[in-house]
């Protein structure tokens, strides 16, 4: 844990990739950010952070993105609020080697990864 911690502290920013588990975000994610938070020096204060996730389902995990939003907000996560990435029916977006196919969500991928760049720098200014 206390490598993560440091690997956390020492990032320009976080990308989170959750799938969605009974509307909200996994048990086991929950945990690491619950352990990765404990003070002193919780890692996750003022860090640039995005999300994004794809499902089977047709929405793509936004309820899970939701929770995960809230989760972050005491522990002063600083989130890139656009694009939203949800990538739903993800069976129909990825190749059988796990390569993702769809332009669209490509797409999106591209600009969240730019936006997370841009606030991060920004963050790192203030
Ligand atoms: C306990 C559990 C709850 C789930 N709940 C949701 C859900 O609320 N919404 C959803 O889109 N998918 C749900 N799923 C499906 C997950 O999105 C899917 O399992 C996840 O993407 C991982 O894919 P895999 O099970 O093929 O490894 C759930 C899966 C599990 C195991």
């Amino acid at each position: 844990m206390q490598a993560l911690r440091e690997k956390i502290a020492a990032a320009d920013g976080l990308v989170f990739a959750t799938p969605e588990y009974n509307f909200s975000v996994s048990g086991v994610l929950k945990n690491v950010i619950d352990w990765a938070s404990r003070p002193p020096d919780q890692p996750f204060n003022d860090k640039a952070v995005a999300i994004m996730g794809a499902s089977g389902g047709v929405l793509g995990t936004p309820r899970a993105q939701y929770h995960l939003r809230q989760i972050g907000i005491f522990l002063n996560m600083r989130f890139v609020n656009k694009p939203e990435v949800f990538v739903g029916s993800a069976a129909s977006k990825f190749d059988a080697a796990g390569n993702l196919t769809d332009e669209t969500a490509k797409g999106l991928i591209k600009q969240l990864m730019a936006e997370l760049v841009t606030w991060s720098n920004r963050l790192k200014k203030t």
